[in-house]
């Protein structure tokens, strides 16, 4: 049975809406792939036979539906074109490769009542308990409360129970990773409440304002550092006018509070001379700084920083102790956070960029001189994709979805 969901999708490649495949069509495929006539963009030859799949509009662009997850996934797409196979030429990213194999192979594996990931970057001892359960509930604040849609961008297997409040009045919640492994435990937390697609954050199989929230935490700064900001305009694109999405993210080493507070520790550390190199990490990150968050996302995203959480899990590790008081100071640090989550957004560990997507009201014709679109258009032939206010300029630029296509208008503010 056709999903429900398809007129949500889109084919990542030509950007064109999904069909859902009958059982003939499935047939005549698989029929393809024992010829040997089938082959993912990557040039490799197809050879599972396909239960459920989805295509591009035009029909050269298969995508596979296992387990009930989409692959969505460029280089994972199949066509029966050979053109289309070097046209697109596809492969992943080496970084990107990477990460897919760390949490498909790694990360995603279970270790007792975690998974790996958890045990080896999280502090996890009881100590801490409180202080992360609380953090993880503060993204409530900032969500829409409900809606149909929530998107979790790199959602992992939504490995803590709060995170399952994130969607709880949602009809539904997209779980999108790059792991396989991933979308497998989702499932399992999630159940019948998720849509699962397996896909890159920097091209989201979605469409524009399709979102009533979005969430995506700890993933930024795992993908490439050239694509980070791309990859916050994506969730954006994809998000519906008047909502809101939260992005959780770490400043690393440009921490301003971390490099301040973890200055005796590591002078205590050369004083008895146990050394202080960096642990080396078998998974790829970059961590930009604040800086970059003001120049490429906060004015394109109508974006704010709030705080998710000042420290960091070395601080945890090694100044909160059960028997030094780290549980009080954990509940003076979050009282803190709450009274000021701007200045702690700013220089505390990890940060929250909450993506605010205005509403743009426009109840007059507006005129759109030299674009695509010579005629006046009526507020009803369009939405309002993008609305960017310039103030210096005292203009306002608009991007237009219409039944024509999409395209840009400034408008002078009143
Ligand atoms: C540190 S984990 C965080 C998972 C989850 N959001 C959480 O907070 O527990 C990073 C996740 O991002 C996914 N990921 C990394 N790069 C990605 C990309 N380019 N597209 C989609 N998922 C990606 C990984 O597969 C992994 O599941």
């Amino acid at each position: 049975m056709e999903p429900h969901f398809t007129d949500i999708l889109q084919c990542p490649l030509t950007h064109s809406d999904l069909t859902w495949l009958d059982a003939e069509q499935v047939a005549q495929l698989n029929a393809e792939i024992a010829r040997g006539d089938l082959y993912h963009l990557d040039g490799t030859p197809a050879r599972k036979p396909l239960g459920q799949a989805f295509a591009s509009a035009d029909g050269k662009l298969i995508y596979p539906v296992e387990e009930d997850i989409i692959i969505l996934l460029p280089f994972l797409a199949l066509t029966g074109d050979q053109e289309i196979v070097w046209s697109y030429g596809q492969s992943l990213r080496v970084e990107k490769q990477a990460i897919m194999d760390f949490y498909d192979q790694v990360g995603w594996k279970e270790e007792g009542d975690q998974f790996y990931d958890g045990a080896r970057f999280e502090d996890l001892r009881p100590v801490t308990q409180d202080y992360l359960r609380r953090c993880h509930l503060r993204v409530n604040r900032y969500l829409p409360g409900k809606g149909t849609y929530l998107l979790d961008a790199a959602s992992g297997p939504v490995q803590y129970p709060e995170y399952l409040t994130y969607s709880e009045n949602y009809d539904y919640r997209i779980c999108a990773d790059i792991s396989f492994r991933a979308l497998k435990q989702a499932k399992k937390n999630v159940g019948g409440k998720g849509i699962y697609l397996l896909c890159d954050v920097t091209n989201l199989p979605l469409k524009d304002n399709t979102m009533d929230g979005i969430v995506s935490l700890h993933t930024i700064y795992h993908v490439p550092a050239d694509e980070q900001a791309g990859a916050v305009r994506e969730l954006y694109r994809t998000l519906k006018a008047g909502q809101t999405g939260v992005v959780v993210y770490s400043w690393g080493p440009h921490s301003f509070l971390m490099n301040l507070l973890m200055v005796p520790y590591f002078l205590l550390k050369r004083l008895l001379r146990k050394g202080t190199e960096a642990e080396a990490s078998e998974l790829f990150f970059h961590h930009h700084k604040p800086a970059w968050f003001r120049k490429e996302i906060q004015r394109q995203c109508h974006a704010r920083l709030a705080v998710w959480r000042s420290v960091s899990v070395a601080f945890l590790r090694r100044v909160i102790h059960e028997k030094a008081l780290g549980r009080q100071l954990l509940t003076l640090i979050y009282t803190l956070e709450n009274a000021l989550p701007g200045f702690f957004g700013r220089v505390g560990a990890y940060p929250m960029f909450t993506l605010n997507k205005p509403e743009v009201k426009v109840d007059a014709p507006i005129e759109v001189p030299g674009s695509r679109w010579e005629a006046m258009l009526e507020p009803e032939d369009f939405r309002v994709f993008e609305n960017r206010p310039c103030q210096r300029e005292k203009r306002e630029h608009l991007r237009l979805h219409a039944s024509a296509g999409v395209g840009r208008i400034s408008r002078t503010l009143l």
